[in-house]
Formats: structure tokens, sequence, C-alpha cells
């Protein structure tokens, strides 16, 4: 006998995937499927095609579960390759003070900033960061996010460091999103410590005891003027190679100092940030294989100008997008990235849609298809009530994503 198929999405007005193979880091886009429909079997794709073909062989009348995607448009879940989203508390009251006038490094250099999220997280129990997680989580879920990476960040100290990281494990067995955990001890430099001193902590407690427990895959450091040097950086980044965690950076975020090249020299999956990036930094970062990821949500928050994706487009150095969601970037939506890549970064929405799935997914390592739709991808799914997938940024500031569909399983509609 046949087997049903459990999940088949049909009569779709547009099926959207990026193009191109595992190994294929090229820009070109997305092929767009009409009348397309998306068969799921063991939470795999295992069709997509004109809805004709692929009910044929899996008709939606014997499948488990069918959504009809009549008049909407069906995309890989996006994928969100940079965030904060463990901590307690919030900072309205900086969002307020930076409108009227206050710069993000003057309210750091006062304890403010990630030092206030460092305080509120320190005195914060692990059940309640949990919390805190799913409920990100969900509106993540909710926007049409199905992989998100989340980095510790706000202990600085081995204790709060691990209860962010076992939050994170906690929260991610909880709930359909998966989820990318990345160490960041070297976030920002405690309140007194001396910064040299710091780094060693960070080699010597943080490092061993987070590798130990086995909770991250990555470890990504804050490279910025008056926080952690470029020296400083390798170190923190060397240090964690050499016990298995794979190196990401924040870089030339507020200054040009030299991360981009730190992060081809090392090997990085990514580089972030790269408000500050030139022409030599883009060549640098394409020649090694890392993948640049711009947040156009932060520059958005800040008020300053965003990174160069027109440049980036001219070295053909693909981007990845992610919403960098934390206190100081307060949006958990991939849509709302997406929208801000085309209106503020002029990028197309091909390629935006483009760095927010199979881009993003390099971003992570991620190469088992992720943010794409095609046989043997996971089946993943963000399904948009328009017609066409310009309509996603050009429909901005509201949620056009309806149905997610993760692994084949329908989890928010
Ligand atoms: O990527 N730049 C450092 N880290 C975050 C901000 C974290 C915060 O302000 O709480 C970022 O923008
Ligand atoms: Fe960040």
């Amino acid at each position: 006998m046949e087997r049903m198929t459990d999940l088949v999405v049909s009569d779709a007005a547009q099926v959207a995937t990026p193009t191109g193979s595992d190994g294929d880091n090229s820009n070109s886009g997305l092929e767009i499927i009409e009348n397309g429909a998306v068969a799921i079997e063991d939470g795999v794709v295992v069709a997509v095609g004109p809805t004709a073909d692929v009910t044929r062989a899996h008709p939606p009348e014997n499948a488990t579960e069918s959504v009809d995607a009549t008049g909407q448009t069906v995309l890989p879940g996006f994928v969100d390759p940079h965030t904060h989203a463990v901590f307690a508390g919030d900072r309205v009251d900086e969002f307020t003070a930076k409108l009227a006038g206050a710069s993000y490094q003057d309210i750091l250099a006062e304890g403010g900033g990630i030092l206030r999220t460092v305080r509120s997280t320190r005195d914060a129990s692990r059940d309640e960061l949990v919390a805190n997680l799913l409920e990100n989580l969900d509106t993540m879920l909710a926007h049409g996010t199905t992989t998100v990476e989340v980095k510790s960040g706000y202990g600085l100290d081995v204790e709060t460091e691990l209860k962010l990281l076992e939050a994170i494990d906690e929260a991610a067995d909880r709930h359909p999103i998966d989820v990318v955990p990345t160490f960041m001890g070297a976030h920002a430099v405690p309140k007194g410590a001396d910064t040299e001193e710091y780094v060693d902590r960070v080699i010597e407690e943080q490092l061993p005891a987070v590798a130990d427990a086995g909770l991250a895959e990555f470890c990504d450091v804050f490279c910025e003027a008056g926080v952690f040097s470029v020296p400083q950086s390798r170190r923190i980044l060397a240090a964690g190679q050499e016990l298995g965690l794979t190196p990401k950076i924040h870089a030339e975020e507020f200054e040009r100092l030299g991360g981009s090249q730190l992060a081809a020299d090392c090997g990085a999956t990514s580089a972030d940030h790269l408000l500050q990036a030139t022409d030599e930094d883009i060549a640098a970062l394409g020649e090694a294989g890392v993948t640049p990821v711009l947040l156009p949500g932060t520059a958005f928050s800040l008020g300053a100008a965003y990174a160069d994706a027109a440049a980036f487009e001219a070295a053909d150095v693909p981007v990845a997008l992610a919403t960098d969601f934390n206190p100081n970037c307060f949006s958990q939506s991939m849509e709302s990235v997406v929208e801000l890549a085309c209106n503020g970064m002029r990028m197309t929405p091909a390629a935006a849609i483009r760095g927010a799935t199979a881009t993003a997914a390099r971003a992570v390592d991620r190469t088992d298809g992720t943010g794409t739709i095609r046989e043997g991808a996971p089946g993943d799914l963000a399904i948009a009530t328009v017609t066409n997938y310009q309509h996603i940024p050009y429909n901005f500031g509201v949620s056009n994503v309806r149905t997610v569909i993760k692994n084949g399983t329908v989890v928010h509609r």
C-alpha cells in the first residue's frame, strides 16, 4: 500500500525558494513556481513543483494534513542567524534617551546598555530566563522564523554564562524552532574589570566550562573600540576553536577595527554588523568564505547609516540578514528585517528573502538545505497571505506570515 504523505501544501499563488545547490554561494536570487505545491514526509521535503505535478504523486486528500494555500506565497521558514534573545528586563528608557541624543557607547561607558542587562540577568532565575526566551521564540515563530541563533553574553561570569546557555538548551527542547547556541562571554567588559584580565577569565574559566557542558556550537566576540581589540578577540576565538567552538565575530560596527580580516584569518563562519566595512574587508570575507551578516534593525534602532549592501552586491559577496534581537534592537521579526533590507538598504525583495533564508543558513553552518524548499531539505515553511513574494517588503509594518510549518508539522496558524 502506498504510504500517506504527512503534509501537502497546494495551490499556492507562488512557491519561492532560493536557487542553487548546497555549495553554491552565488547570489542568484529566487526560483518562483506559480501555482505551486510542496509535499513533506518524515519532516523532509519530498516534492516541490507545480500543484498539478506534486498532487498527482501526493494527493492532499490522502495526506495526514493538508494546507490549501490559495492566494498565498510559500517561502522557506526564515533563519535568524544573530540574536541575543535570552536576557531579563528591557531598556525602554534608554530607547527614549537615545532619541533625545544619548549615544549607545556613552550609555555603555556609564554602566548602562549591555552592563545594565547583565545586572538584571544575573538577578533572574534560570526558569525566568527560559520563560522569557520561550515568549521571544513564540513571537519569532509567528513571523515565520523556524531556525534561530541565540547568544549568551549577559552574564560575563562563569555562573551566569552557564545559566544562560542552560536556559537556551531548555527552551530549545521545549520549542519547535531549531535553536543554534552561541557562547558570547566576550560581549562586554564587566564594570570595574581590566580588559586583559577579563579576557584571561573568558579563556581560562568560561570557555572550558562551556565546552565541558557541551552547551555551545559557536563562540562570538564584540570586537569594537572600547570593548575587545583585534588581538584580544583573536586570542578568545583561537581558544574557543581549540575547544571545538566555531568562531563568529561582531565586526566593524561603530569603528573599523579589523574584525573582518580577523574573521577571514581564523576561518569564522560569519562576521556581523559591518557598518564600517571597506571594499577591502568585503573582499577578504568573500575570499575566505566568511558569510557577512547585516543587521538593518540595529542601524534603524540606533538612527545610524545602514551597512552598504550595494558594496557587497558589487563584490558578488552574498549577505545574510538577521534581527540582532536584543534590548537595544527590540524586534524579533525577520519580516521586518526583510522590509528594512529593501526600504532601508535598497536590496531587492529577492536578495533580501535569500539573505533571510539560504544565506542565513550558511551563517550558522546549516548545510542540509535549511533555508530552501527542495527535495531533501527540512520541511520548514512560512506561508504569507500575499500573492507574490515582493509584497512582503512592499506591505511593510504588518504581519504577512499566517501559517508556519516546522519539520512538516503546522506549528503556527
Ligand atoms: O549586536 N554589539 C553588541 N551586541 C549587541 C547589542 C547588545 C545590547 O545592546 O544589549 C549587538 O548589537
Ligand atoms: Fe549582536
